[in-house]
């Protein structure tokens, strides 16, 4: 990819992914990636578990009602949480980590899906996602999910971003148009 703006243009979520393993060194990349976010007076809340045990997989992917099954056939999971008590933006320097993960995914050639955990829950509303979470991977009381970024080498390629179908009505300029 020769630009930024290319990769932002060719980042689409991937939900299928080849069993082949990620190497140590990009899931390092990764997770460097992630320590570099910018956060809320550099208070740094979040922490990471990086999951490649398939059997952990698998139960990841029971993690919520819809949208979460294709955790177990991802060769690597990264959950992001934070320690709540640290900072009262936990969630935005937890989002901020999560996208910079997925773009430099992207960067390796890896494809990459956001699962959301923060206020979703278990098939029939049983228990949070969170709890479930926590419960699966042993993170402390103190700690909330965020999201699990499942990550690995792309089946498929998606189409990029069409320039000419962007939303620009969503901008506005000085004042808010109608
Ligand atoms: C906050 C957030 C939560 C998301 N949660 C899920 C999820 O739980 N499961 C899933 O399959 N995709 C999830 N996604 C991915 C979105 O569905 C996806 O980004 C959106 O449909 C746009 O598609 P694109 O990423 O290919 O451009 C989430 C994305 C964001 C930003």
């Amino acid at each position: 990819m020769e630009s930024m703006y290319q990769l932002l243009q060719h980042r689409r979520s991937c939900r299928k992914y080849q069993p082949t393993s990620v190497s140590a060194q990009d899931i390092d990349t990764l997770l460097h990636a992630a320590l570099m976010s910018p956060s809320s007076k550099r208070i740094n809340p979040w922490e990471f578990i990086v999951v490649t045990d398939k059997e952990l997989l698998e139960k990841l992917s029971h993690s919520k009602e819809h949208s979460s099954s294709f955790i177990a056939e991802a060769p690597l999971a990264i959950v992001i949480m934070a320690n709540i008590e640290k900072s009262d933006v936990w969630v935005e320097d937890c989002s901020i980590a999560a996208i910079l993960i997925q773009l430099v995914a992207e960067d390796l050639g890896l494809g990459s899906c956001w699962v959301q955990i923060r206020n979703r829950f278990t098939k029939n509303h049983k228990i949070s996602s969170n709890d479930y979470v926590k419960e699966v991977l042993h993170i402390p009381d103190t700690y909330a999910v965020e999201a699990i970024i499942s990550i690995g080498y792309k089946v498929d390629e998606r189409k990029p971003f069409d320039e000419e179908k962007l939303q620009t009505e969503k901008i506005h300029y000085q004042h808010f148009t109608h």
